[in-house]
């Protein structure tokens, strides 16, 4: 089989090392790569906006399955484009990627699907957004309607601040979601969908905010580890069955399945499960602590998701042990990222087993290696427990060196003594 993968991430980077491991994967393509995934395999340059020079560039290199990984590409139509040449593509249309693209749009799927999430109201004005803050009351969870790469979500209790990102998001003709605050702690769950079955995959934690005990602005994600010891064991299933199939089966009643990744963000209420949010696509820096464990054929699977046949993985396989990761972002991420700063110290990582650096924002820059954007490399550790993956992947961290670069001190901690 002859892969092209679409973006320029650490998730991108998971996804290429794994799809290299499936004895049916003949080659993988990446558009356009980074520098990590250029030490792996051939990247070539991409508009990853654009459907038409996505569906070019499957035709030229005649691959049998394009895995899409970021969210833009997917609004913009590239498995439309895809579908319409016959290419067998991993990621859903630009018509099933709307449950990412506009948070009104999800939540009356799930409304119609009866999943449990936050109560809601969707408000164009400001008198609106006033009076469904006060509906709800502090904390106050004001969240843009439209893409916005994790940036577009104002939880706060100060409700003049509520209002003011309700007000900016509105002076450009946007509309806004005020919700219901969610309290607990959060869970990333992805379901591999084929528009009509789903399989899930183990569960992640992710850290969302910029610093340790989750201060500051939010992030794509800062780090994250899988499995979670704290977890009830039952609610994977119970999740698959009163969210992900549900969700598959409102979108295929709607005449729009959902092929690929139905990424459900989630919060362990004491009422019970929450959806926080859906994604339309693989986590970062989840996916790196997930598909790092998979031991199921990474290309024949998503193969089967790509072409409605996820029947035949019913059972998937998982190294044993825990999965931790750390992000280490350049000098002011998420505000402003330094670029074309040195990356230093990889090269004594490269012979531990246990430790995986994929890159995200990095390039080549006249020879040496240097930060291309705000999360530059996710530090990945596997070890039996999670409290030495942890130390592992602290310890990878600690022989990087990026002037001015930050990453968080606490992932997975508090999860550690919660281990048996
Ligand atoms: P989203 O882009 O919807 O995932 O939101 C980003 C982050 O904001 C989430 O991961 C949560 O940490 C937080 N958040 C979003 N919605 C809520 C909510 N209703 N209650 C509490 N926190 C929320
Ligand atoms: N880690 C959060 C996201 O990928 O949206």
């Amino acid at each position: 089989m002859k892969c092209l993968v679409v973006g320029s991430g650490a998730r991108e980077h998971v996804i290429t090392g794994a799809l290299l491991r499936d004895p049916e994967v003949e080659s993988v393509v990446v558009a356009p790569g980074n520098a990590g995934i250029a030490e792996l395999v051939k990247c070539v340059p991409l508009d990853v906006s654009d459907p038409v020079a996505i569906g070019d560039l499957a035709t030229q290199l005649d691959v049998d399955l394009v895995v899409i990984g970021p969210e833009i590409p997917l609004m913009a139509g590239a498995a439309n484009a895809l579908a319409d040449r016959g290419i067998a593509c991993f990621g859903p249309t630009r018509e099933a990627a709307l449950i990412e693209g506009s948070k009104a749009f999800c939540k009356e799927v799930m409304a119609e699907a009866g999943i449990p999430t936050a109560m809601a109201r969707v408000c164009t004005n400001a008198a609106q957004a006033q009076d469904a803050l006060d509906t709800f009351g502090a904390p106050y969870v004001v969240k843009d309607d439209g893409l916005a790469a994790g940036k577009g979500v104002v939880v706060t209790a100060d409700r003049g601040e509520a209002l003011a990102h309700a007000e900016t998001c509105f002076e450009v003709g946007g509309t806004v979601v005020i919700e219901e605050f969610l309290d607990g702690p959060e869970v990333s769950l992805f379901g591999i969908s084929d528009g009509t079955t789903v399989v899930a995959l183990q569960p992640a934690q992710d850290f969302k905010r910029v610093g340790d005990n989750d201060e500051g602005p939010n992030t794509g994600g800062m780090g994250a580890y899988s499995p979670l010891p704290w977890l009830d064991e039952g609610v994977v299933s119970e999740v698959t069955k009163r969210v992900l199939q549900p969700m598959a089966d409102a979108m295929k009643n709607r005449g729009t399945p959902f092929v690929g990744v139905l990424y459900a963000g989630l919060a362990m209420t004491t009422r019970g499960i929450r959806v926080i949010e859906f994604n339309a696509r693989f986590g970062d820096p989840e996916t790196q602590v997930v598909l790092s464990r998979l031991l199921t054929p990474l290309g024949q699977f998503l193969y089967s998701a790509a072409t409605e046949q996820l029947a035949d993985f019913a059972q998937l396989r998982w190294e044993q042990g825990f999965a931790v990761n750390v992000v280490i972002a350049a000098e002011g991420y998420p505000v402003k990222p330094v670029l074309g700063v040195p990356i230093l110290g990889l090269e004594m990582l490269e012979a531990d087993p246990d430790l995986s650096v994929f890159h995200a924002g990095t390039t080549m820059n006249e020879g040496k290696l240097v930060t291309f954007g705000g999360r530059v490399l996710s530090v990945t550790a596997h070890a039996p427990t999670l409290a030495l993956a942890r130390e592992r992947a602290y310890e990878g961290v600690a022989e990087i060196e990026v002037s001015g670069s930050h990453f968080r001190r606490d992932i997975a901690l508090s999860a550690c003594s919660t281990e048996a």
